[in-house]
Parts: C-alpha cells; sequence; structure tokens
C-alpha cells in the first residue's frame, strides 16, 4: 500500500492567508526551519495506479500538481483518482470536490451525516450535479470491511470518533456518530494497515484496537497545547474544543501515543500555530524522543 501526504496541514494551511503568528510570519520571512504546508489531505494506493482520495482539500489543485501519479496518464483526460472518502464535513477536507468538476461522475465514500452536511449547510455535493454528478456510497462507521471497486488492492473500515462536525452543521453542538470518522486501511496483499484520524479529540475506548492493529497511525496533530491559539494571540478558540486531542500534557497526544509501541507513529493536519513545525525546535525534538515523525506535503508511506 502506497500513502501519499498530499497536504499536511489543518484548515487554513500553512502559513495561512492572513496569518501573521510567530509560525506563519517567520515562515514568510525566511527565517524559520520549516517548510510550507497545504490542507489535510492524503491519498492511499493498493496497486499504484488508481488512488482513493481521502479528503478533498482547498490545496487540491496544486496537491495534484505536485504529486505525478494523481495526474492523467492514460488517456486526454484522465486521473490516478479513482474515488473520494471523506472522513468529515469541514471545509478544509470538502471544499476541493469542486475543483473536480471537471472529471468524470465522481464516487464520493462518506456517512449519511456527512452527506446531509454537504446536501444542505455546505451543498457542494448537490451543486456538482450541475457538472460531473456524485455517485454516493453510503459509509458506517460500526467498523465493516467494505472495499472500493475503483481502487482494487485495499480494504477499509470505518469508525465514528469524537472531533467535531463543521459549524454549518446542525450536529456541531451535537455530536452523532458519524459526523467524523477514523480508517483502517488494510493492504490485502500484505496485510499491513493504516489508521488515518485527522480529527481525533478523544481516545474512545473503541479505537484502542483499530489503533493497535495498525502497522502505521497517522492522526490528529493539530495544536501542541489546548491553548495554542490563544498564547500566539490569533484567537480564543481551544484545541479541544475544536474536537482535536493536544500534543503535550497529561493525556495528551504524545501520552496516548506510548501505547502503540510498535507502530510507526505520525501527526498530520497541523495547524500553522503549531510549534512542532519548526524542525529544529524543542517541540519537534520532544516528538523525536517519543518516537513520534511530523507528516509534510510529499511525503511517502509505503506498507
Ligand atoms: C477543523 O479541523 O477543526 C476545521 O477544519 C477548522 C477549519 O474549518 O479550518
Ligand atoms: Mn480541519
Ligand atoms: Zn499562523
Amino acid at each position: 500500500m502506497q500513502i501519499l501526504i498530499l497536504g499536511a496541514a489543518a484548515g487554513g494551511g500553512f502559513p495561512q492567508w492572513n496569518c501573521a503568528c510567530a509560525n506563519c510570519a517567520s515562515l514568510r520571512a525566511g527565517t524559520l526551519a520549516a517548510r510550507p504546508q497545504t490542507q489535510s489531505s492524503i491519498a492511499v494506493s493498493g496497486d499504484g495506479e488508481r488512488f482513493l482520495l481521502i479528503n478533498a482539500s482547498p490545496d487540491i489543485r496544486q496537491q495534484i500538481n505536485a504529486n505525478p501519479a494523481l495526474q492523467p496518464a492514460r488517456g486526454a483526460r484522465d486521473t490516478g483518482i479513482g474515488a473520494v472518502l471523506l472522513v468529515d464535513a469541514q471545509i478544509d477536507h470538502t471544499a476541493g470536490l469542486l475543483i473536480l468538476r471537471e472529471g468524470e461522475r465522481l464516487p464520493v465514500y462518506c456517512t449519511p451525516p456527512v452527506h446531509e452536511d454537504l446536501t444542505t449547510g455546505f451543498p457542494v455535493l448537490r451543486m456538482l450535479e450541475h457538472y460531473c454528478g456524485v455517485d454516493w456510497q453510503p459509509l458506517s462507521a460500526d467498523g465493516t470491511s467494505f472495499e472500493v471497486p475503483q481502487v482494487p488492492g485495499i480494504s477499509l473500515q470505518a469508525f465514528a470518533l469524537s472531533s467535531k462536525a463543521p459549524p454549518y452543521s446542525p450536529h456541531r453542538h451535537d455530536p452523532h456518530p458519524g459526523d467524523n470518522i477514523g480508517l483502517l486501511i488494510t493492504d490485502s496483499g500484505s496485510g499491513r494497515r493504516l489508521f488515518y484520524a485527522p480529527g481525533l479529540g478523544e481516545l474512545e475506548p473503541h479505537l484502542w484496537a483499530p489503533m493497535r492493529a495498525a502497522d502505521c497511525v497517522l492522526v490528529d496533530g493539530t495544536c501542541w497545547t489546548d491553548d495554542e491559539l490563544s498564547r500566539r494571540g490569533v484567537g480564543s478558540k481551544r484545541s479541544r474544543q475544536m474536537g482535536h486531542l493536544p500534543q503535550h500534557g497529561p493525556g495528551g497526544m504524545i501520552e496516548t501515543l506510548e501505547r502503540l509501541p510498535e507502530a510507526r507513529k505520525i501527526l498530520i493536519h497541523i495547524n500553522n500555530t503549531n510549534p512542532i513545525l519548526v524542525e529544529d525546535g524543542p517541540e519537534r525534538a520532544a516528538l523525536a524522543a517519543a518516537g513520534i515523525e511530523v507528516a509534510h506535503d510529499g511525503m511517502e508511506i509505503v506498507l
């Protein structure tokens, strides 16, 4: 199984267009040991040819341009993207669907609550009916194994998890199972597995089995501390309120991942305010000491 990190940043990307936090300002000034990152998306393939796009970020055009495997190779109009799967209905994971409008009818896998948000509060799937059209494939978030015919060589399981529905969802303050999911993806040949959850607010007990089953976990790296946005002077929302477990401190992601000694551990969906973006900083060193990597655009994982 081949996993391409198309975008390692959280919503807004790095740098964010209107942000002058210490990270974004120093990155623009060229004084930070850090690299720009686009918004949250990965692509997964079992055969190296047909890819499942997991989340369609607002930066998808740039991401396709940067990843030859997703570009046309077989015909006058063509793509390496066989189907799209959405883990939630957030803008950073779905706005890129609009960019795919010139293509063939698009198979889109998502849960019923995500489909509801994407046909009401942010009706992107209805809008696409006037362009390529969408074949919605409902996902159940109960761990049932399924395959994506357009992307052979992998099977998947989706698990409901606690993160956050978008602000335009009636579920924003009234969580329902399936608003957000994590995925366990298995390579049919090698049996090796990836657990992917870019939004992970809480490690609920039912998530331990799929996480323990994974050879690699690629999980929420949004914020270092719960109060990161206010510390940086760019907002008052807390990381946990936004459905993202911070890394540092008791009960944080670093401590949580200690319970997975065997797995390769990688953080993704990193907010531009997060000090782990600084490659020579102490927070990055603390992650390295805990055996945790930080995803970046262009990273490739082979399982
Ligand atoms: C999130 O992950 O909390 C959202 O994507 C934030 C956003 O909309 O930028
Ligand atoms: Mn996000
Ligand atoms: Zn910033």
